[in-house]
């Protein structure tokens, strides 16, 4: 019938209309969990606390180069999180470095903190991370205590310990057959810890320490203590400085006339990031550190080439340090999944990784500082050469630390 036959062609397209509705309905009960599913999840917050200001400046910003490099060769994301950036001047100001962090913890509530390069503020963000369990990873700051009495499974280093290179710099400056020295350095806990464990090498070798002269951070007028090194003619000279103050120190020496007698010896920092600055004052002078440049490996190449295709410059120590935080970071993370309330999880990847670093490969001590190469360079033009391997695979004694376990 009719009526029925056009009912039937009538209720066919609407019984099409009906389920084509239904599945739509059905499709939007079931978008909530398709859209989590498909939806990006938060960005990952990373919080650099750096000197962007001050006799460190440099050192800041090579650390966060170094860090984003890495970042963008991991497409910006870290566990499949997008990462967002939050930038503090610590102004290596250890007043300032309580408020500073606090900005990073409280206010930003930061996934991770990276920074920074002044030991003193380094200790206030070791002790302040330890309260809230903010993840912690330290691109220079070498203070012993860190990875020492105050270790924890929340902190982790990329750089070195003041130990490290001051140590090693030590038993060389022995081998050289030197016998009595001066130390010179900014009266803070990592130049106070650099000539301590340099004098730890040397007397390993039979030399001594016969002075130790200091200048407040961040002094750089240096007259006073020249005038009295050259007035004490030890048989050779070991400094801790960085950054300006580093250019200014082997200036001034070198201004003095004293490099033509006295040979002037320092960790790498002496001479890391400096040598444009620094000139002929610098030229010839030996350092110890876990990085030198022109290695020619591979993964140094690599980096070299990649950074200063970024960034058009060269990269250096500090460059490398904070490349290698990220390098830590995205291990962690992706282990995770980007799921930061795996804690456990994360840090057990972070400790059991093996760091690909344009240094050479590391790893993570117990007390979670690298345990790695110590180069001796020297300086030839605008580069610190590399002589070879002065300390094989070196860790940090780590005294006083005692590890928690991560909860
Ligand atoms: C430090 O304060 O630990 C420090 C600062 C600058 C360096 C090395 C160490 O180049």
């Amino acid at each position: 019938m009719a009526p029925t036959r056009v009912g039937a062609a009538a209720v066919r397209p609407a019984l099409r209309a009906l389920a084509a509705g239904c599945a739509l309905v059905a499709g939007l009960a079931a978008a909530p969990s398709a859209l989590a599913q498909t939806a990006a999840p938060p960005k990952l917050k990373v919080g650099f606390m750096l000197p962007y200001s001050g006799t460190y400046a440099a050192l800041g910003s090579a650390i966060e180069n170094g860090f984003r490099l890495h970042a963008q060769e991991q497409g910006g994301k870290f566990g499949g999180r997008e990462i967002e950036y939050v930038r503090v001047d610590d102004e290596s100001d250890p007043s300032k470095a309580v408020d500073n962090v606090n900005k990073l913890i409280k206010r930003d509530q930061v996934d991770v903190i990276v920074g920074t390069v002044h030991s003193g503020v380094a200790m206030a963000m070791a002790r302040a991370v330890k309260e809230s369990g903010t993840l912690l990873v330290i691109p220079n700051a070498g203070g012993d205590a860190i990875t020492g009495p105050m270790c924890a499974p929340n902190i982790f280093r990329t750089s070195f310990s003041s130990w490290q290179p001051a140590y090693a710099m030590g038993k060389v400056v022995a081998q050289k057959g030197h016998r009595k020295i001066i130390t010179v350095t900014w009266k803070y806990a990592a130049g106070d810890e650099s000539v301590k464990a340099f004098a730890e090498g040397l007397q390993t070798g039979g030399g001594e320490v016969v002075k130790d002269l200091t200048v407040p951070f961040p002094n750089a007028e240096f007259q006073a203590l020249l005038t009295e090194i050259a007035a004490a003619k030890p048989d050779a000279v070991y400094a801790f400085f960085a950054g300006a103050g580093a250019v200014k120190f082997v200036k001034d020496y070198a201004a003095a006339g004293l490099n033509k007698s006295i040979p002037l010896y320092g960790p790498g920092f002496l001479t890391d990031g400096t040598l444009e600055a620094q000139g002929d004052a610098a030229q010839g002078m030996f350092t110890t550190l876990h990085y030198a440049d022109l290695l020619g490996t591979p993964r140094d190449d690599a980096f070299r080439l990649a950074y200063a295709k970024t960034w058009k410059l060269q990269p250096d120590v500090y460059a490398v340090q904070g490349y290698d935080a990220a390098q830590a970071l995205a291990i962690g993370f992706k282990a995770v999944g980007g799921d930061t309330a795996k804690r456990k999880e994360l840090i057990a990847a972070m400790e059991s990784a093996k760091i690909d670093s344009p240094r050479g490969p590391f790893v993570f001590s117990k007390a979670h500082n690298p345990v790695q190469d110590i180069y001796l360079r020297r300086v030839e033009g605008n580069v610190n050469k590399s002589q070879g391997v002065a300390a094989k695979a070196l860790a940090d004694p780590a005294r006083g630390c005692r590890m928690a376990s991560a909860s």
